[in-house]
């Protein structure tokens, strides 16, 4: 039973010890001195709770007389503490001047006995000893609160600017003396720890980019073995998105280049914003100023139609106050040159080169028919053979064979990369020729072969037709007789030449 006990009460006991952190009235007011930690530019809490034990009955309704009177103690024996905060029984409140607007008990101090002491923002010069009298009944009661203050200092001063050399320090008001400083990003300890635990204490990085944003800890380590640490969050101004943005375009289609500010300038103070795109086009700069507006961070490029000339690195300048932040954008424009210009007769050798302006190298390409000939649908499913089982393509190039009724419409051509679709462009695929089924293309050049037969043989028989006359009316040339006979397989030879050349150009 004994050892039961005593754990009971070792339990208790703690239980009450810890709870005195937390909560009001559950302990003693300490009167042993307490050190808090805060940083310039945030709240600190100095706690001093009364005790519920110490008020036994009283606990319900303080008394009338109960007072507060918070002092800020010197620094040497001979300075005078001062007065800080009182409030008196009646509730009336009084500030000395120095921490006037930032010093503040809650309102309901008195009838909850929490008097602790609320400072927002710490200065670096509030660091010291407090001293909190609580009086009630007659009785006086005291915390005392030692005020260590850290100190986070950015240089040059917020907005940290995209590739801009920016130093962190991190320095507090302890005596002893600072053995090392570690620098944490995102509850990791910085990379090449090297770096970041120094004896100097400074963190410095000389191309911030954004990933260098969030929250930083520093932890300052003394030689009395005195380990204080602080956050800060550090912002940087920059742009969206990944670092050299590549924008993929359609030939014929709009692009819009984008231009986004990490924040909006006006988050910290900065009005003016100006944004400016250029583009190097054919040796010559083209540019654009876009109208700024200070409740957008914002500025796309729009471009109505990109070319292949269109194609390139554009910049995006945002001045912002006094600096000025730049974006490179590169537009890839996505074309398709087929082997053949113009309408495709049936039967052809087609092959569509899909191709991109500026490659990064990562792209796949992927031919796809978007919609095929609502009547032919079925007979394309069942006569695919043609095309080789495909009417999806992987690859840049997309070949059909023998082109066929069921290949005309709209054919597609979109661009991957490791992160997904990035583009795509369309191409609308007519083909001429017979209606009529197998084989439309011999058929048709049966019919132009016996055409032109039919017509050199009237030729022939008219152009001889004319020599038997001109010979009946002057017999003194002989040879050209001859001649005739000759210039007409040749004039056939060399229009049977042409004939194949045009159909060369049309397959
Ligand atoms: C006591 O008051 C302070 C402000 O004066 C407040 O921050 C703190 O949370 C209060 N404590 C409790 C336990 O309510
Ligand atoms: C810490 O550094 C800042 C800026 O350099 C300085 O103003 C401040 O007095 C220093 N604080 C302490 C406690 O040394
Ligand atoms: C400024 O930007 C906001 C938000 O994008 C928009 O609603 C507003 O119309 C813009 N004003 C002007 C003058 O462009």
């Amino acid at each position: 039973m004994r050892p039961v006990t005593l754990v009971l009460f070792l339990t208790f006991t703690l239980l009450a010890f810890n709870a005195g952190h937390i909560l009001p009235g559950a302990a003693e007011v300490r009167s042993r001195k307490q050190k808090v930690w805060a940083r310039v530019g945030s709240s600190a809490v100095l706690p001093c709770y009364l005790s519920r034990k110490k008020m036994g009955k009283s606990w319900k309704h303080l008394p009338d007389k109960t007072s507060v009177l918070w002092k800020r103690l010197g620094r040497s024996t001979h300075q005078e503490p001062h007065i800080v905060l009182e409030v008196e029984g009646s509730g009336l409140r009084k500030t000395a001047l120095p921490m006037k607007p930032r010093v503040s008990v809650q309102d309901s101090a008195l009838r909850n006995g929490n008097f602790s002491l609320h400072i927002s923002p710490v200065r670096s010069e509030d660091a010291g000893l407090y001293e909190a009298q609580v009086v009630y009944n007659t009785k006086v009661q005291s915390c005392h609160v030692d005020l260590g203050v850290i100190t986070v200092t950015l240089s040059p001063p917020s907005p940290v600017v995209e590739n801009e050399p920016l130093l962190l320090r991190c320095n507090s008001s302890h005596h002893a003396s600072l053995v090392e400083t570690c620098w944490f990003h995102n509850g990791h300890l910085a990379p090449t720890s090297g770096t970041f635990c120094s004896s100097h204490g400074a963190l410095s990085i000389l191309r911030p980019a954004m990933s260098d944003a969030g929250s930083w800890r520093c932890q300052l380590r003394y030689s009395d073995n005195e380990i204080i640490s602080a956050m800060y969050n550090l912002q940087i101004l920059g742009f969206d998105g990944p670092a050299n943005p590549v924008v993929y375009a359609a030939a014929g289609s709009a692009a819009d280049l984008p231009c986004t500010l990490s924040y909006l300038p006006s988050a910290f103070g900065i009005n003016v914003v100006t944004a400016h795109w250029s583009h190097l086009a054919g040796g010559h700069m083209q540019d654009w100023g876009i109208a700024h507006n200070s409740s957008s961070r914002s500025f796309p490029l729009h471009l109505p139609a990109v070319g292949p000339g269109d194609a390139g690195q554009y910049r995006c300048a945002v001045s912002v106050g006094s600096r000025t932040i730049s974006r490179d954008v590169t537009l890839a424009v996505v074309t398709v040159t087929p082997n053949i210009q113009g309408p495709v007769s049936e039967g052809c050798h087609l092959l569509l080169t899909c191709s991109l302006t500026h490659p990064q190298g990562h792209e796949r390409f992927q031919w796809k028919q978007l919609d095929s000939p609502p009547t032919n649908s079925k007979l394309a499913v069942a006569t695919s053979h043609n095309l080789g089982g495909y009417r999806s393509q992987m690859g840049p190039t997309l070949e059909i064979r023998h082109v066929s009724q069921k290949d005309s419409g709209t054919w597609e051509c979109s661009v991957y990369g490791p992160e997904g679709r990035l583009g795509a462009v369309e191409y609308g695929l007519q083909i001429t020729g017979a209606q009529v089924s197998s084989p439309p293309t011999i058929f048709s050049g049966q019919v132009t072969f016996g055409l032109t037969l039919t017509f050199f043989l009237l030729l022939t028989v008219c152009v001889l037709a004319l020599a038997l006359q001109k010979r009946a009316r002057s017999p003194a040339f002989p040879a050209l007789d001859g001649m005739v006979a000759i210039t007409v397989p040749r004039k056939k030879e060399a229009e049977e030449n042409q004939k194949e050349k045009i159909q060369q150009t049309e397959c």
